[in-house]
């Protein structure tokens, strides 16, 4: 804990990406695993928690994509993806899944849906989405997705991200 602190971005600071991460690692999300196909029909995935819903009607969510992130070609070409919603005994996938030079499909048996793109089984939700719009901002790509079909079982807690660590809470 550092305690309390003001960074003014408009001056010489503004280099100071640890205190920027700090900053957003109070915001407390959820994890995802954002998977889609590559041009070879392989399966490719990240973990992220940019995910975020955007509209009802018509339904739209949102994820941003590092702009260097090995997945982006293939969220490209496909033009279609999955957020895969983890719930909190799932944080070793959310590992595997930020881990380079992994398989980071080992031991997951994903299914299709509409798109082709995987649907990882056992998840609190699902959002298969097609691209909509694909908009650079800054050193990430916001792709914003219109929702084919989701699946939900509330049925559990979510695993949480928050300064930077895995966290549980409970909904009750
Ligand atoms: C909790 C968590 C959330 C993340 N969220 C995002 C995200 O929203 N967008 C993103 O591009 N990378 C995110 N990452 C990083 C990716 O999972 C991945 O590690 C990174 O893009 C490097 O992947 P690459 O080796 O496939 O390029 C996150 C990682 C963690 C652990």
């Amino acid at each position: 804990m550092t305690g309390p602190r003001t960074i003014d971005l408009t001056g010489e600071a503004a280099a100071d990406a640890r205190a920027l991460r700090d900053a957003f690692g109070c915001f407390t999300t959820g994890v995802t695993i954002v998977t889609a196909l590559d041009e070879g029909g392989r399966p490719v995935g990240f973990t992220a928690n940019s995910f975020a819903s955007v509209s009802l009607d018509p339904p739209l969510a949102l994820i941003c994509v590092g702009a260097e992130a090995s997945c982006l070609p293939a969220l490209n070409a496909s033009g279609a993806f999955v957020v895969n919603v983890l719930h909190v005994d799932q944080q070793a996938l959310a590992a595997q899944f930020a881990r380079r030079g992994a398989d980071r499909f080992e031991g997951v048996t994903p299914g299709t849906w509409h798109t082709g793109a995987p649907v990882l089984p056992g998840c609190m939700a699902n959002f298969e989405c097609r691209t909509e719009q694909s908009i650079d901002a800054g050193d990430h790509r916001i792709l914003i997705g219109r929702i084919l079909k989701v699946h939900h079982d509330a049925d559990h807690e979510p695993l949480v991200y928050l300064r930077g660590g895995y966290r549980r809470v409970h909904t009750d």
